[in-house]
């Protein structure tokens, strides 16, 4: 399963929004994290789709839209139109699950559901072999910059394993609190939709993209080489 790396724009500085997403695809990472909130579902606003539709015209990464938005259903043809790819929602936000996701792949985009440290991976049993990408929050969601929460990893790896056991080859993302230091933990757990936003926009942007890129190679590599010797 090939790893992934979503730098996620809230971190970033929205004056040179174009400019610094590119720093990141120059330095290796296929997509856009988008985190659209509403006030309502999480505490915070953010930003909707008249930002994604201008960034769409300046970046070739794939927009990977993480809606922290009540009742998602009023909105997921709107953000599709304003060009993202994946279109993820939470499952606590909404009692229209299936048609969400149904609309989503009628609009031609990539499903995902993402779930609350406080809900559990069984909650998306229904709609497991619907789904692109299971988005597994590692923190509340609302907010940058927040401490990565442990027991997310056995989660992950419960997740992962349920997966496996339904013979379902599936995306799952981890979001919040994920740095170069802690990011083989949820690698090994079984993430590999890499989400990362202080971790990339505080800094350099371009190095700290390329330590998480370099870190994925090596292990790919290192999983070739054991392949061939086996
Ligand atoms: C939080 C957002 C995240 C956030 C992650 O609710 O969903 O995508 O940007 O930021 P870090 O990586 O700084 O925890
Ligand atoms: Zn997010």
């Amino acid at each position: 399963m090939k790893t992934i790396f979503a730098p996620s724009i809230l971190s970033a500085d929205f004056s040179k929004l174009g400019a610094c997403m590119a720093l990141t695809e120059r330095a290796g990472a296929q997509y856009a994290h988008i985190d659209v909130m509403d006030g309502m579902f999480v505490p915070n606003i953010s930003f909707g789709m008249p930002v994604i539709k201008s960034i769409r015209k300046e970046s070739n990464l794939v927009f990977d839209v993480h809606m922290m938005v009540e009742r998602p259903e009023r909105y997921i043809d709107a953000i599709a139109e304003s060009g993202a790819d994946i279109i993820t929602f939470h499952l606590e936000a909404t009692e229209h699950a299936a048609e969400i996701i149904d609309r989503i792949h009628d609009l031609g985009k990539k499903a995902g559901i993402s779930i609350k440290p406080n809900t559990s991976v069984y909650d998306i049993e229904p709609y497991m072999s619907d789904i692109d990408m299971l988005l597994i929050m590692t923190v509340e969601p609302g907010l940058g910059g927040q401490k990565y929460i442990e027991s997310s990893t056995a989660k992950i790896r419960e997740a992962r394993r349920a997966f496996e056991e339904a013979g379902i080859d599936i995306d799952i993302e981890v979001d919040g609190g994920i740095k170069r230091e802690n990011v083989e933990v949820v690698l090994n757990a079984g993430a590999n939709v890499i989400v990362a936003g202080s971790a990339v926009y505080d800094g350099n942007i371009y190095d700290n993209t390329r330590s998480f890129i370099e870190l994925f190679e090596e292990r790919e590599k290192l999983r070739k080489d054991t392949m061939n010797l086996l």
